[in-house]
């Protein structure tokens, strides 16, 4: 049987971090001492008080349909959020509740963009947004970034890439995969020129709570009326409360966007799992200590990493400010991402995400959010194989 595969799936690569990680994990469960630097997520647990939200909903039968974008009593909750801590003021209307981040960013994609319409995404990016920029017949435009800016796209260079096909800027700060955060002068200068060429901003800001050596973050949606009618903020549970396997994102957006994302979801998944909308719920409106908790421990960990990569020969790092990620340069030591990360997989024992994945071919992404003394142990090694390479 010849199978015909859909242009738009058949041009996709999986997700690189993805395979990584699993190709890790396999390696492990082969009994293998494998370290992993390619995790996405966090290490921590996600915190009790949020579980003992959702069992409970399941216990009390909180099993079945809710309203397609998300119960009220959440879409309410995160309007809070988003008054509370970023002074935004949106309707329970504008608030849609998806099936993780990522969803939430292929909603605002499909919603908004269509054949013909360009998407600019500085890089190194995350390396979904392309693709779900072409799952939607969009053309992604990419503006590349190096260490030297600390991966930062200025204002002349977003000027420059904007056309009239452009239909949306995405932000993502602080960013996956670099870790760099956008000062508030810096994000103010951006949505400046989006809201004069009138561009919609997909702010991603799923990092926002994971923040270091004093940096801040400001909503770009913040900065006037009109800076919050041309953005949609996507967010989610997934990093600051360690939620990755619930699958619950959220987005805010103007209200006819927000109209066409509900038509979109209620067309596909239809709602995020009940009993984890209440978990989401206890996310919101419970305690937070935990965070100070994770952040002095991913500081810690940040600290080491970036010290010691900057300690090997052929490796340079910028220091990041937020999430948990670290993207040394490695053009020094001569190979491409892949080709450095598949060796250093096979020879150490470690698993790192190439630069390429992320559009950047002279770095890799080490995530730390893994245990200091397992970051010691991968960064020996890595700095070994490096070593170890003819010069
Ligand atoms: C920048 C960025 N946006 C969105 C997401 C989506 O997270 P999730 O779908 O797990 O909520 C991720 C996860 O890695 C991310 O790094």
């Amino acid at each position: 049987m010849q199978y015909k595969i859909a242009r738009r799936a058949a041009s996709l690569s999986p997700s690189m971090t993805l395979a990584i990680d699993s190709k890790a994990k396999q390696m492990k469960a082969e009994g293998l001492d494998v370290v992993g630097f390619g995790a996405g997520e966090p290490d921590f647990d996600t915190p009790q008080h949020i579980k003992d939200a959702a069992v409970q909903a399941l216990a009390a039968g909180f099993t079945k349909y809710t309203p397609s974008s998300g119960i009220p009593e959440l879409r309410q909750a995160i309007a809070d959020k988003f008054q509370r801590e970023n002074g935004l003021t949106y309707k329970p209307s504008q608030i849609i509740v998806s099936c993780g981040g990522k969803h939430s960013c292929y909603n605002v994609i499909l919603a908004t963009c269509e054949e013909g319409d360009e998407v600019l995404i500085p890089a190194p990016y995350w390396l979904s947004y392309p693709e779900m920029v072409k799952l939607a017949g969009a053309t992604p435009v990419i503006l590349p970034t190096t260490d030297a800016t600390e991966f930062k796209v200025t204002p002349d260079q977003l000027r420059a890439a904007i056309t009239p096909r452009t239909r949306l800027f995405i932000l993502n700060s602080p960013s996956n995969p670099t870790g760099s955060v956008y000062t508030p002068d810096e994000i103010r200068a951006l949505g400046d020129i989006c809201v004069e060429k009138g561009v919609l901003i997909m702010s991603d800001e799923i990092y926002e709570q994971l923040l270091y050596d004093g940096a801040t973050h400001r909503s770009v949606a913040s900065f006037s009326p009109e800076h919050q009618a041309h953005t949609i903020i996507v967010h989610g549970f997934a990093k600051a409360w360690s939620m990755t396997g619930w699958r619950l994102g959220f987005l805010a957006a103007p209200d006819p966007i927000a109209k066409a994302i509900d038509a979109v979801q209620s067309h596909s998944t239809s709602n995020p799992t009940s009993f984890a909308q209440k978990g989401g719920v206890a996310a919101l409106n419970g305690p937070q200590d935990h965070l100070k908790v994770w952040l002095a421990e991913y500081a810690k960990r940040r600290a080491y990493a970036w010290a010691k990569l900057n300690s090997i020969p052929g490796i340079s790092c910028v220091n990041s400010k937020g999430a948990f990620y670290l993207f040394p340069n490695i053009s020094g030591t001569g190979l491409r991402s892949a080709d450095f990360c598949a060796r250093l997989l096979e020879q150490e024992k470690v698993a790192a995400v190439p630069g390429i994945a992320f559009g950047a071919d002279d770095y890799l992404r080490i995530s730390y959010a893994t245990s200091l003394a397992n970051i010691e142990k991968g960064l020996d090694r890595l700095d070994h194989f490096v070593r170890s390479l003819p010069r």
